[in-house]
């Protein structure tokens, strides 16, 4: 019987007032994103299979450990999302979005499933806000994706992060360095754990992920893909580096980052907290310059990144960044008999359509249970209907915080009235 109380391993609900944090999170990521020019995608939950396993990788461990992947009742291999990239690359080419021509920005708030070990700040259900540009190639797009990842956290008010940046080359470059890594994990032949060895043939680039303590040893050893790029990803990182310098954003060149996706090339970065413990990396990104190629399109750019929805919760929940105060019961109308009750809804209904959060008894309680319901919910005013109010047309609205009473007249346009009370009140306080 548990199994129908308990959510699933590595899954959350988010409830009421926390979801209130997320609302508003939310709603700066939106104005972020579009103040910087992109537009919302919404894509399915479950794609192709094969898309993630082309885009994605096959020798990633997202691809090879941790998809969701079922076939359907139609007999088609179809998979739980475990990343954004790849459903806005596809949705990018499906719906020929070239044509209204380049840059072509887009922004995604998304579930995502990987089956990984859950602990903190990793989760089997997870959620991203994400941005994909397509169609540009130069380092001046690396620079302003970033610079929105920054002006996010900047604008949140999160402190201590650090900006780590790294280009991977393009699949010249890369050939060198792969064979490179090859020959120094070579060397280390038997000392790699069961995975790695199978890496070192398929993608040695992988070992650089392990977190087996040996292998991961090993890798601070190994050859940096900084020493084998060819003179345009070159030019290309050091265009990034002068554009994120005019901008003046911090960065920490870091050529330990390859990103545990396939589909990067030239540009990879991170932004790492150290107040979130082990997961410290809160956003990652880069650049995909061969993945529309891949999945059937014309060679075009892109570039994107991820921002981990958890863990920038849990990051300013670690820094104690203050959020707005969660909307509450302006006001609760406690009644004494039908009659009253039936006032009491019909006043509550108009105040809702004039956007004022009111509350009425809606489980038959005393009027003592309803003042303390009141109380609990922590309504702004309360008001009191019964016989000698409805009959006098007349009630006493209370501030809970000043314990000061006001009259209100019933048979009068009661939010104005409400309206003017409150305000007045507001006034008092400063
Ligand atoms: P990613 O690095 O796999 O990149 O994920 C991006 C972010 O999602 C991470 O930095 C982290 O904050 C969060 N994240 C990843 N896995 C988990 C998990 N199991 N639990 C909680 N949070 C997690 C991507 O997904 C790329 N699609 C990003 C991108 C977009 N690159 C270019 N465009």
């Amino acid at each position: 019987m548990a199994l129908l109380t308990k959510a699933p391993k590595g899954t959350q609900d988010f409830l009421p007032p926390d979801t209130f944090d997320w609302q508003t999170i939310e709603k700066v990521l939106r104005e972020e994103a579009i103040i910087h020019g992109f537009g919302e995608i919404r894509t399915p939950v479950f794609e192709h299979t094969e898309l993630f396993q082309r885009s994605v990788g096959e020798t990633t461990d997202v691809v090879q450990k941790e998809m969701y992947t079922f076939t359907d009742k139609g007999d088609r291999s179809v998979t739980l999302r475990p990343e954004g990239t790849a459903g806005a690359a596809r949705a990018m080419l499906e719906h020929a979005l070239y044509n209204e021509g380049f840059p072509i920005r887009l922004f995604y708030f998304t579930s995502c499933y990987r089956y990984e070990k859950p602990q903190a700040g990793r989760y089997r259900e997870f959620h991203q806000f994400g941005v994909e540009m397509f169609g540009a190639q130069d380092p001046i797009a690396d620079a302003q994706v970033i610079c929105l990842a920054k002006s996010i956290f900047d604008r949140l008010g999160v402190k201590n992060l650090s900006l780590q940046i790294n280009s991977i080359g393009c699949p010249t470059c890369r050939a060198k360095f792969q064979d490179a890594l090859r020959t120094y994990f070579a060397s280390h032949h038997s000392q790699l754990c069961e995975t790695c060895l199978g890496r070192l043939e398929r993608n040695p680039r992988r070992i650089l992920d392990c977190k087996s303590p040996v292998c991961s040893e090993i890798a601070k050893g190994a050859p940096h893909i900084l020493d084998y790029l060819c003179d345009d990803c070159r030019e290309h990182f050091d265009g990034l580096k002068q554009y994120l310098d005019a901008a003046g954003v911090e960065y920490t060149v870091n050529p330990t980052i390859v990103r545990g996706l396939d589909y990067y090339t030239n540009t990879v970065f991170e932004f790492v907290s150290n107040d979130l413990g082990a997961q410290g990396t809160v956003c990652g990104g880069g650049r995909y310059n061969g993945l529309i190629e891949e999945l059937g399109g014309k060679p075009t750019p892109g570039l994107g990144f991820g921002l981990g929805m958890e863990r920038l919760m849990l990051l300013l929940k670690a820094q104690n960044i203050e959020l707005p105060a969660h909307p509450h019961c302006e006001l609760f109308i406690a009644s004494m008999g039908p009659k009253a009750l039936m006032r009491a809804f019909e006043i509550t209904r108009e105040l809702q359509k004039c956007s004022v959060m009111a509350e009425c008894d809606v489980c038959g309680r005393s009027l003592k249970a309803q003042m303390k319901y009141a109380d609990k919910i922590g309504a702004g005013y309360t008001m009191v209907l019964g016989d000698d109010e409805l009959e006098s047309g007349v009630a006493v609205l209370k501030n809970m915080k000043t314990k000061e009473q006001v009259k209100i007249r019933l048979d009068e346009d009661i939010s104005t009235q409400f309206a003017a009370i409150t305000a007045a009140a507001e006034d008092l306080s400063f």
